[in-house]
């Protein structure tokens, strides 16, 4: 028998795309290929990348030198490598990548990797297309008619929402995804029961703008709130997430199933970006830091053990001193578990770009710096706090040492225990007892033991 042609397809960026690759995994499962774990076993690779900062775009076009030299290689041995661009570099720079890299077969773009069978037709038949449509209600309704496959993981991810209206003025999410569409309730429900029948315990519901998900069936009008208390009904669902948001979509109801709803895990991704007036007003965030602060205050009069997280942009465009004071005077106040910093990054066709007043470089890597300070230590106080305290944690997977599992707290870290590899796949209480580097220690509880 000779062996099946292989894949490999390799995640940029956000979990929507860790998303996206799985599903084309699928497809090109479905088109004969089986999935490989390094590169070179691979007779179709397919990046699918980010264009979300510049870095981000620069890494991937290395990447496709490498890939060019290995296809070079190949030729010469006589074989052929088909190599694909997906997600949103593919749909902002489709043409110029395709003009740029001449080892690139076909590009295809975040909204419209449904078409990927009709795309490898083309690609056999000679052709290099660039398809960049926003199909998103096509692309949901397509890949409803294929179960997710997933091997043996106990959390997985599903898109409930795609695309942006906000037009924060760095970012090129709503020029790469195109407009918020939110995916019909009964295919997100159908998806969920698939993956608990796999063994599937933990569900993220992903989007763009994941609270602002919103669907009409019939009278009924379902928010993410509603579809919590429903996935909430489902035995084999132990643990619920969500990433990520917007501060103006965070309604009533969704704080209230915060309160209510013992699944929906007490961790929340709110990302504010800035504590300047100023600042926030000049990306176009539609709030100001007054509504930020007094969101967060409800959501932990709600849920008092809440964790919180967040996404920081400093040296956007006309960032004085006192605009990035007013964001660690905001960190400092709120305390955050975790979060994301980054430098800003000029975006090609995004209104941040055009402005005259850029700020310097050096400027910017000190305020990250600061910034960066400060997060880590309210990260190390948070872990630090964990310690005696006792979690529910999803064991996920073998741990770098014998007869030593990892799972993951209600707060996303990693936690280690010396417990047999049976429990992988599901929930038990641990008692945390001391802090890594990176994750904590821990023991079943005893009670656990006993049941
Ligand atoms: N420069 C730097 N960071 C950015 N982000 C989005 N666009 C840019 C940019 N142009 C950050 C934001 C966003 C996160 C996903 O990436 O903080 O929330
Ligand atoms: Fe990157 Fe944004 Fe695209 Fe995700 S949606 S891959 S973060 S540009």
């Amino acid at each position: 028998m000779t062996e099946k042609p292989g894949s490999f397809v390799k995640s940029y960026g956000c979990q929507m795309n860790v998303y996206d690759s799985g599903r084309i995994g699928d497809l090109l499962g479905e088109a004969g290929f089986a999935a490989r774990s390094e590169l070179d076993q691979a007779d179709i690779i397919v990046l699918n990348t980010c264009h979300i900062r510049e870095k981000a775009s620069e890494k991937i076009y290395s990447e496709l030198g490498l890939i060019r030299q290995m296809k070079e290689e190949r030729a010469r041995e006589g074989r052929n490598l088909v190599v694909g661009v997906a997600g949103c570099l593919a749909q902002a720079e489709g043409e110029e990548i395709l003009r740029r890299a001449g080892a690139v077969d076909f590009v295809i773009g975040p909204q419209s990797y449904h078409r990927l069978p009709q795309v490898l037709d083309d690609v056999r038949k000679g052709a290099r297309p660039f398809v960049g449509e926003f199909d998103t209600q096509e692309k949901f309704d397509e890949l409803a008619r294929r179960a997710p496959r997933r091997r043996g993981d106990a959390t997985a991810f599903v898109t409930v929402q795609e695309g942006c209206d906000k037009f924060c003025s760095f970012c090129v999410v709503p020029y790469t995804r195109g407009p918020e569409t939110s995916r019909p309730v009964a295919e997100i429900i159908a998806e969920v029961e698939q993956l608990a029948a796999q063994g599937v315990r933990e569900i993220t519901l992903i989007g763009q703008n994941v609270n602002a998900y919103v669907f009409a069936d019939g009278a009924t009008r379902w928010t993410l709130a509603r579809l919590f208390e429903r996935l909430s009904e489902m035995k084999d669902i132990v643990r619920l997430r969500y990433t990520t948001s917007h501060p103006l979509d965070m309604g009533d109801d969704l704080i209230e199933a915060h309160r209510d709803l013992p699944k929906l895990a007490p961790y929340l991704h709110l990302p504010v970006q800035s504590g300047s007036d100023r600042i926030l007003r000049a990306m176009n965030r539609r709030h100001d830091a007054k509504l930020y602060r007094d969101l967060i205050a409800r959501i932990r009069t709600a849920r008092p053990d809440i964790a919180l997280s967040s996404d920081f942009i400093v040296g956007f465009p006309g960032e004085t001193d006192e605009d990035f004071e007013a964001t660690m005077a905001l960190v400092r106040d709120i305390g955050f578990a975790s979060a994301f910093s980054f430098k800003y990054s000029m975006r090609p066709g995004t209104p941040g770009a055009e402005r005259a007043d850029q700020v310097a470089e050096d400027v910017k890597k000190a305020r990250l710096a600061a910034l960066q300070g400060l997060l880590e230590e309210q990260r190390v106080a948070f872990n630090q706090a964990c310690i005696g305290r006792t979690f529910d944690v999803l064991f996920e997977k073998p741990g770098r040492h014998a007869g030593q599992i990892i799972g993951k707290s209600p707060y996303l870290q990693s936690v280690n225990v010396d417990a047999p590899a049976t429990l992988i796949g599901q929930m038990r209480r641990v008692v945390i007892e001391r802090p890594g580097s990176n994750s904590l220690f821990g023991r079943i509880h005893q009670a656990e033991k006993a049941a």
